[in-house]
């Protein structure tokens, strides 16, 4: 067991977390038996977060079957360690499917193996600590100018508000477009690519093959040819200028791999779209959930409010505020672990796989979930309450290594842990200084599709403080 509290592991090396405690000896358990053809594919689809959470209850290694595919479910976080750090060598992951590929094209999340690591090393400088650092002053200004926006009484689309806000974030960062009619166009356009991939991947297209033309599908492509015109224009315009800006995109266009060569202006259009489709959505997310959390535990809202008075009194918060402010953090972080906005880990076992001494025959689809793992009562006492202060630095529990894991571990482990962690801290103490939001009442359901959202609209009113 270790404390795992540096959330920024990601972003320094290429191992992501640190090495796994010793390997655990386990056995593999039936889960659920299911049907003859379907397996237990049904209860899956029906709803994959209650299934999940009832093949932890058989036991820590899980057989099951998916269709007529033989899977296994860890609910040990020393084996889902294991996964993550194995991933690349005896795991491999799924291939994504068309949608994923039309829009982020071969970028650092689609991409395999030597073309991968090759990638990996030339976009991970981008969003190294140091330069997430210079985009913080963005960050934190675009939530002013959403503050300033807002007044005591006013009534607010909590989920529209916090897309609209991450989304000027995710296009200043990433491309340097500040004028309103580019954001637009690029930002209508992801939005409609960003919703086509959801639906893809929790609907019908998730099985169907490749080359079957569905309205989604058009529309994907659509949207994708919007992107790479608008994408185009702004490399265009970033090579044409004098000067180095300081955007995601202008390091994108100096960086070059150890045989000395630049990304290809196709590769930086899949990485700089990778970037935004892998941050977007996952961070808007993450804070609509925490006003939701925030809004139903006043404890939770007066300790926040109290750091934030402390630490920043009447001024906006900067990057060198976000070490000092560990309690927004820490509701950031316990937002990650009761909402995980990316839910699921799966891999494919190459030969010689195995786990917890187990060996994993070749093509075995080993699977787990942050959903489930985040709410065992072994790892998280109390775990369906929302307690930022289990995360404290000197009181909180100690919790297990890998037993949260809301961006992954191992080689492929998020490359904008850092990124999203500034900018959700930012984005609270930004807002949270200034007002309160309060979320009507009554229990706000989840659907796990490519991001975890809410199952409604989620409104508020926004009180000054
Ligand atoms: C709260 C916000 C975020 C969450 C929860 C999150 C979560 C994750 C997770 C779980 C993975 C690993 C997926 C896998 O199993 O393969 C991942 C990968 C990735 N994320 Fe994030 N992410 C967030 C924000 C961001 C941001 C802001 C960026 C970009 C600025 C980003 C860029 C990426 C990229 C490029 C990868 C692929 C890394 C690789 O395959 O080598 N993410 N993210």
């Amino acid at each position: 067991m270790s404390r795992d509290r540096d959330t920024d592991t990601g972003t320094g090396g290429d191992s992501g977390t640190a090495a796994v405690a010793g390997p655990r000896v386990h056995t593999l358990v039936p889960g659920p038996s299911g049907w003859p053809l379907l397996g237990n594919l049904p209860r899956f689809a029906k709803d994959p977060l209650a299934f999940f959470e009832q093949l932890r209850g058989h036991g820590d290694m899980v057989s099951w079957r998916f269709g007529r595919n033989p899977c296994v479910f860890l609910s040990d976080p020393a084996c889902i360690g294991e996964l993550l750090t194995e991933t690349e060598r005896t795991f491999a992951q799924p291939a994504l499917g068309i949608a994923f590929r039309t829009v982020m094209g071969n970028g650092v999340v689609v991409a395999w193996g030597a073309d991968w690591r090759r990638k990996r090393s030339l976009v991970q400088p981008s969003v190294r600590p140091r330069q997430v650092k210079s985009y913080a002053s963005t960050m934190a200004a675009c939530a002013v100018e959403l503050a300033d926006t807002w007044a005591d009484g006013a009534r607010v689309d909590v989920r529209r508000e916090m897309a609209a806000l991450t989304q000027r974030i995710a296009v200043r960062t990433i491309f340097g477009v500040d004028t309103p009619a580019d954001a637009d166009a690029m930002g209508r356009a992801m939005d409609v690519a960003q919703q086509e991939i959801g639906k893809e991947f929790s609907g019908i297209g998730a099985v169907l093959p490749d080359w079957v033309p569905t309205p989604g599908r058009r529309r994907i492509r659509k949207a994708a040819a919007v992107i790479d015109a608008e994408v185009a224009r702004v490399v265009a315009r970033h090579r044409d200028g004098d000067g180095e800006r300081p955007d995601l995109l202008s390091r994108l266009l100096t960086a070059v791999d150890e045989t000395g060569a630049h990304l290809t202006d196709e590769e930086i259009r899949d990485e700089t779209v990778t970037l935004y489709i892998g941050g977007h959505e996952t961070t808007s997310s993450t804070l609509v959930w925490a006003w939701y959390l925030l809004s139903r535990s006043p404890r939770a809202r007066a300790a926040l409010t109290e750091e934030l008075d402390r630490v920043l009194g009447e001024r906006e918060p900067g990057f060198d505020d976000y070490a000092r402010l560990t309690r927004t953090q820490s509701v950031v972080k316990e937002t990650l672990r009761l909402y995980p906005t990316i839910w699921l880990v799966t891999g494919v076992a190459g030969e010689g796989a195995r786990i917890g001494g187990v060996p994993m025959p070749e093509g075995t689809r080993v699977w787990t979930s942050q959903w489930s793992t985040q709410r065992d009562p072994r790892w998280f006492p109390d775990p369906e309450t929302f307690r930022p202060e289990r995360w404290d630095p000197v009181d909180g529990d100690e919790i297990a290594e890998y037993a949260w894991f809301p961006f992954g571990g191992g080689p492929r482990v998020c490359l904008g842990t850092r990124f999203a962690m500034v900018e959700a801290v930012l984005v609270l103490a930004v807002l949270a200084r200034r007002f309160d939001l309060d979320v009507d009442p009554g229990d706000i359901g989840h659907v796990p599709s490519l991001t975890l959202q809410p199952d409604r609209d989620v409104t508020a009113t926004v009180r000054a403080r």
